[in-house]
């Protein structure tokens, strides 16, 4: 199985278990990393709306706890045949750890249907040089 279709795969039984009682809207997000391991995490919404999750997060989050630190691809599956990209705070967690090189890989049911570079998703990103002026 090639890495897409793993991630594809892992993804899509992360948004099986998305807890999204709320918005009824399950994403699911798996990851390869530089190392070579594999992510995935789900959406996790709250009763109190604010506290809920994106997906990205979650994974980058079982990225980061599992010692990696940098995304080789990362793949983002909706429902459906909806398409959607990372939320703007999700961009920035996902510029964190990505290089120029890192995929994002927008997928519906049939498959990825776009794939992205962070540059494209976030351009003139907030990033460390700007902290040190
Ligand atoms: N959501 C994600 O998990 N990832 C995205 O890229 C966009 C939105 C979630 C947040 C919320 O639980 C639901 O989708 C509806 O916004």
């Amino acid at each position: 199985m090639n890495n897409i279709s793993k991630l594809f795969e892992l993804a899509r039984s992360a948004r099986r278990n998305a807890y999204a009682p709320y918005s009824n809207f399950a994403v699911g997000v798996a990851l390869l990393s530089q190392e070579g391991n594999f992510y995935k995490s789900c959406n996790v919404e709250n009763i109190s709306y604010p506290c809920g999750s994106c997906a990205e997060t979650g994974a980058i989050a079982t990225m980061v706890a599992g010692g990696d630190k940098q995304i080789a691809e990362i793949l983002v599956l909706a429902e459906g045949s909806e398409l959607i990209t990372p939320c703007g705070a999700c961009r920035q967690r996902i510029k964190e750890f990505s290089t120029p090189q890192t995929l994002i890989h927008l997928a519906n049911a049939a498959g990825v249907q776009k794939t992205y570079t962070i540059a494209e998703l976030l351009p003139l990103a907030f990033a460390e040089k700007e902290l040190k002026k």
